[in-house]
């Protein structure tokens, strides 16, 4: 298939950027189409560890071409912090581009983010802080500063003062925290201005041409279907739009141009932030997963909350990006559990519904309702077919595949790029 979206399923970290990396082997051109540095894609190549931010999962591929597409939110210091750390191990990173279409984060986003938090109090979202919210706000309120405003001086000089000003009267007015200082702000922004110049592209066209000559194209979603703005737990959700539809909006293609999606799936659900999470666990079986599968954030750091794999979130997320095929990650990390639970439904005021509500004060109320199955005690990191899983694990794996109604192609059992299940190529 020569273009497949990869979508998270869950809130995020569903191990996409593993994935991704798999499937970029087979790619011409990746493209990351939304977020920004709040995403943390952790891969690990020959037993050294990545963590990418901003930069395409493929750019560990010396031949792939690696885009930041217009959907994405930018943070200039941190893709530049992120090309050196690559370069030092290495990496080459000359097959960047950037869309001349993305948006900027600049400094007053980043503390604006950190405000708007504090001044929700208890009600905060437990957003990464990174400025991605205001930047996207600054989007669609047409103030913000695109990457082709960005690279031409005179434009950012004058697009920063007026901002600047702008987001002062807010800080000092309603926050009651100092204002920011624009000649304090600009030398080093020009500085990187320069540097990022000679990335930035008019992505969209560049796309569509590898498109037209048949080429292999990877969109590269960051976050999840359930953190996405429109489809998500609003408001406990990020500001971009993680979902499939996402790709085309975010890398400037039409949906007519997408062939097949994939979403990514853990094995069980985790969530980092604020907001309802019906299957979460707040007991040893919780910890269990927390501390096998590393559930700390790849940002932030933050311990992330773990549960019971959701398949009626799971069949929400089937429909609203119409995927084809899943992936399942981190299989491994259930080992050694007795008993697994799946979650087919939820009970809400005594009655039985297994639709994913849009009220949040319903999904709170939500209790999970349970399916049980026998787990598994072998170690099945070295399982490289599936018939080298343990009867349980595929038992696990083909209950989840008929209650989501999608086939489950790649499994992961392990966060190595070896430990990996391909039941079918499909890119
Ligand atoms: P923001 O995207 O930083 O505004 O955060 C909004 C919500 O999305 C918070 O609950 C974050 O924890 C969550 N979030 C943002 N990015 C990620 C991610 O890559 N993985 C998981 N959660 C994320």
């Amino acid at each position: 298939m020569p273009t497949l979206v990869l979508v998270g399923v869950q809130w995020g970290d569903e191990g996409k950027g593993k994935i991704t990396d798999f499937l970029a082997r087979q790619a011409d051109l990746i493209v990351r189409y939304n977020g920004g540095n709040n995403a943390g894609h952790t891969v690990v190549v020959a037993g050294q560890q990545f963590k990418l931010h901003l930069v395409p999962s493929g750019i560990l591929y010396p031949d792939k071409m690696c885009i930041i597409g217009n959907g994405v939110v930018v943070d200039p210091e941190v893709l530049i912090g992120e090309l050196d750390l690559l370069e030092s191990r290495g990496v080459s990173t000359s097959n960047l581009r950037i869309s001349s279409r993305a948006h900027v984060i600049l400094p007053y986003h980043r503390r604006l983010d950190f405000c708007e938090e504090e001044a929700k109090g208890e009600n905060r979202i437990g957003t990464t802080c990174r400025g991605i919210g205001p930047a996207y706000t600054d989007k669609v309120a047409r103030t913000g500063i695109r990457m082709a405003e960005f690279v031409d001086e005179e434009d950012f000089r004058a697009c920063l003062a007026r901002n600047i000003a702008q987001k002062n009267r807010l800080f000092q007015g309603v926050f009651g925290v100092a204002g920011m200082d624009l000649e304090e702000i600009l030398p080093s922004y020009l500085n990187y201005s320069r540097r990022l110049k000679p990335l930035v592209v008019d992505a969209g066209p560049l796309i569509n041409r590898a498109i037209d000559e048949g080429k292999k194209v990877l969109f590269e979603g960051a976050q999840g279907t359930l953190l996405d703005v429109d489809h998500g737990t609003y408001p406990y959700v990020t500001s971009s739009s993680p979902v499939a539809a996402g790709a085309c909006v975010g890398a400037g293609v039409g949906p007519t141009r997408i062939d097949r999606v994939m979403g990514v799936a853990k094995a069980y659900v985790t969530r980092v932030g604020g907001g309802p999470f019906p299957t979460e666990l707040k007991d040893a079986t919780g910890e269990y997963m927390r501390s096998r599968g590393g559930e700390y954030g790849t940002t932030t750091g933050r311990p992330r909350r773990c549960g019971w794999f959701d398949a009626v979130a799971g069949r929400y997320a089937v429909q609203v990006n119409s995927l084809d095929y899943l992936a399942i990650t981190k299989l491994d990390v259930l080992t050694g559990l007795h008993t697994l639970r799946l979650c087919t439904a939820y009970r809400y005021k005594g009655e039985v519904i297994t639709e994913f509500p849009a009220s949040l004060k319903v999904l709170e109320a939500c209790e999970p309702v349970y399916e049980e199955m026998p787990g598994w005690q072998e170690d099945i990191t070295r399982a490289r077919s599936y018939e080298d899983l343990p009867a349980n694990a595929r038992r696990y794996i083909e209950r989840i595949e008929e209650l989501l109604g999608v086939p489950a192609v790649i499994l992961g059992v392990g966060p190595g790029r070896e430990e990996t299940i391909i039941r079918r190529e499909v890119f």
